[in-house]
């Protein structure tokens, strides 16, 4: 096995929170769905599909290098929410935990002086980046639309970002 065992317990317990994430997402997507908000719902169904990516990119990694995943039950989630704003400021709130874990990860990788591992996580921190300033605009754009919410629908229209793993031009 080419990584640290320290490093393949901490991937096992982010698979958890990648999957844990994915069936969130779908949670937050069946929320606006019936709230007849299709673009809304959609782009939170994207996510689930990324964040289920994201999950499997650390089975493929681990299996790769030796390490043995494991495939986690779902779960508890949340399918209660105040408003659309309150919904999204959750998807906003779990992305800041998730930064915090791969920034974690990436300190226990240096720490075991494990630059396989180190490597691999690096996809993950831009990743991060990324999602954070995703999550961020859209409720932003929540906030502008003041209740506005067919607004948001056509927001969500024109800029419908994350088409399953990253629009590269
Ligand atoms: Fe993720
Ligand atoms: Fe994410």
């Amino acid at each position: 096995m080419i990584i640290k065992s320290k490093l393949v317990d901490a991937m096992n317990t982010q698979i958890v929170s990648e999957f844990g994430a994915s069936a969130q997402y779908i949670a937050i997507a069946v929320y606006f769905d019936d709230m007849a908000l299709p673009e809304l719902a959609g782009f939170f169904y994207r996510q689930s599909e990324e964040e289920r990516e994201h999950a499997m990119k650390f089975v493929h990694f681990m299996l790769e290098t030796g390490a043995k995943p494991i495939i986690p039950g779902i779960p508890v989630l949340r399918n209660e929410f105040e408003s659309p704003a309150d919904a999204v400021q959750f998807a906003l709130d779990q992305e800041m935990r998730v930064t915090d874990e791969i920034n974690n990860l990436v300190s226990l990788a240096v720490a075991e002086n494990d630059h396989t591992s180190n490597n691999f996580l690096q996809w993950f921190v831009t990743e991060q980046v990324e999602e954070i300033d995703t999550m961020s605009t859209l409720l932003q754009t929540i906030k502008h639309a003041n209740g506005n919410l067919l607004w948001v629908e056509d927001f969500v229209r024109r800029n419908p970002q994350h088409e399953g793993g990253g629009e590269e031009s």
